[in-house]
């Protein structure tokens, strides 16, 4: 009898330890975004100018986004979290506006002569507000691991 509750507590105990752990992890998780409010309404403006022709209006792009056309070149895909935008990190983000579709993979033009960086980073920034918070850590991650990357070489 006092082994048993001796073993409760020491698993209740446990228990808590592991609370106590998690819940700083859990309370930041995908709450911290790099970018703040007002990026958001300024890059919405900014897509809607910019990209929405192509990305579609809510970055909902085209359903078939994998799906070549008969030249061989990829259409507008979604960039609301849905598809592969973000499996890329923000430097690569950046790279794709302001230089636009690599040779035969599409039709995106440069943006570097029309958009500053300020307004680059403020569009990606409404870009990532569609995205959920599982999908916003994922991509953290990926960015995190970019930024190590670069910084070993
Ligand atoms: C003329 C149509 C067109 C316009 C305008 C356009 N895009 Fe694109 N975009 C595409 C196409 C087509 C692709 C897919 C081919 C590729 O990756 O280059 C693409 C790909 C992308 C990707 C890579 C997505 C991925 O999953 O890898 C990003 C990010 C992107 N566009 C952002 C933007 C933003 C932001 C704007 C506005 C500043 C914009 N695009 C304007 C056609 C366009």
């Amino acid at each position: 009898m006092g082994l048993l509750s001796h073993t409760g507590l020491r698993r209740a105990w446990r228990g808590l330890a592991v609370a106590a752990l998690l819940a700083p992890l859990l309370a930041t998780a995908g709450q911290v975004r790099w970018y703040k409010p007002a990026y958001v309404t300024a890059g919405k403006t900014l897509y809607e100018r910019n990209c929405a022709t192509c990305h579609q209006p809510d970055a909902v792009g085209t359903e078939q986004w994998r799906q070549r056309d008969a030249n061989g070149l990829l259409p507008p895909p979604p960039l609301n979290g849905t598809a592969h935008a973000w499996h890329h990190p923000l430097s690569v983000l950046y790279r794709q506006i302001m230089e636009g579709s690599a040779p035969g993979v599409g039709t995106m033009p440069p943006f570097k002569g029309t958009l500053s960086q300020g307004e680059a980073l403020a569009i990606i920034a409404y870009i990532q507000s569609f995205w959920s918070d599982e999908v916003y850590d994922a991509w953290r991650q990926i960015d995190e691991s970019a930024k190590k990357g670069v910084m070993g070489q």
